[in-house]
């Protein structure tokens, strides 16, 4: 694995080769949350963390109206103009040409710009490598071409690239999450407000595993979106008794019982899952504060029961995989990570046995599942910055 200076050199080198020296060279990582999933677009609360994986954009200004790609890793090039800016069938472009895009609409005036991008976010692993590629490019930009934009509009710009030029309905947690991480703590984000909160998750003794299930089954987006909409159809119900019901994260569980049982079951355990997850963060937060990370991983295993039974996220793979850790003495709390049907389970581990957990797992992942399984032990890191 490249260490950050190795890419940083690499990404300067390559840009120079490629297009000429680079202008400048930014930062924006991967993430992971510790809990509080699918509650973002039910405009609840998350608690994500910046990790030590990510995507670095080297760019350079160009006189004319031109947009020049290379995607290292991938070893491919792709260019296009201002003015005829539409989704590449190459995908990777997407969501740098989505940011050009939404900045432009939003009256800002661009120049061409080349762009190298390269990173160490494993792609399709859960990890938000798009929103650090989306979140990269936005501050790239802004720096350029100096344009003014604060953080949280850069998020916004981000959301917007990937929600309207890629076509994925995401909520803010990615883009929030890649923007604002910092070194050793984790942001308690308030989707509706985005105010934000850092809480320290610091701990000597402690290892943050990933397991990386390697699939993505086909279901993930269709069934998002399917989510989203079964949330919606709960609150349009719980709204004609209690109209100030805007959004789930304005529901009791006692207002999910009043209005929802008796109706479409699937309804009912979707929101009851919201609901119950949005105060588990809560309580998982005052957890954190009393630094007792025993309760706090109970809860990461009631998350992945929700996600799994009630809000049907999870799949064979991931279940499994918490499954195998459950009664591990050195794993304080596991679960399924991100939108689901695929992606890594978040484990919390007793640093000390971390490796022998690892390779217990991954014996046992390969024996179950017949293929490999890809681990990463990862840190909690700055969020996107200006690196050259
Ligand atoms: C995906 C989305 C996020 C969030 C999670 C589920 O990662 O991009 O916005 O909704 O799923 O918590």
């Amino acid at each position: 694995m490249q260490g950050a200076d190795t890419i940083q050199a690499e990404i300067k080198k390559i840009c120079r080769e490629h297009f000429g020296e680079a202008d400048i060279i930014v930062r924006s990582p991967g993430r992971i949350n510790l809990i509080g999933e699918h509650t973002d677009y039910n405009l609840g609360f998350v608690l994500p963390a910046a990790i030590d994986k990510a995507v670095y954009i080297a760019i350079r200004k160009r006189p004319d109206m031109e947009i020049h790609l290379f995607a290292a890793n991938l070893n491919q090039s792709y260019h296009t103009a201002f003015g005829s800016l539409q989704p590449s069938p190459l995908q990777w472009p997407d969501f740098i040409l989505g940011v050009a895009d939404q900045l432009t609409k939003a009256g800002y005036a661009l120049t061409g710009f080349d762009a190298v991008v390269m990173g160490d976010v494993p792609l399709g692993a859960g990890l938000s490598s798009s929103a650090a590629v989306e979140c990269a490019t936005v501050f790239a930009l802004n720096e350029l071409l100096e344009l003014g934009l604060a953080k949280k509009e850069m998020v916004l710009m981000a959301r917007k690239a990937e929600n309207e030029f890629v076509g994925v309905q995401c909520g803010i947690m990615d883009p929030f999450a890649s923007m604002f991480g910092k070194k050793g703590q984790v942001i308690k984000l308030d989707c509706r407000s985005l105010e934000y909160a850092y809480m320290p998750f610091e701990y000597d003794a402690i290892s943050i595993v990933l397991f990386d299930t390697g699939v993505k089954h086909s279901l993930a987006s269709s069934e998002y979106n399917l989510r989203r909409q079964e949330c919606e159809a709960g609150v349009a119900i719980i709204q004609k008794k209690y109209p100030a019901v805007q959004h789930l994260r304005d529901a009791g569980i006692d207002m999910i019982n009043d209005c929802l049982i008796g109706g479409n079951p699937l309804v009912y355990n979707r929101c009851k899952y919201v609901v119950e997850e949005i105060q588990r963060l809560q309580d998982a937060c005052d957890d954190l504060v009393k630094h007792d990370l025993i309760s706090f991983g109970k809860k990461m295993f009631e998350t992945h029961d929700g996600l799994s039974r009630l809000y049907q996220v999870s799949c064979a793979e991931a279940d499994a995989l918490v499954t195998m850790v459950r009664r591990d003495a050195a794993v304080f709390g596991a679960r399924m990570m991100g939108g689901g049907f695929g992606g890594c389970t978040i484990n919390i581990v007793k640093k000390e046995k971390a490796q022998e957990l690892i390779n217990r797992v991954t014996k046992a992942y390969t024996e179950q599942f017949g293929q490999p399984l890809k681990t990463y032990e990862v840190s909690i890191a700055d969020g996107t910055s200006l690196v050259m």
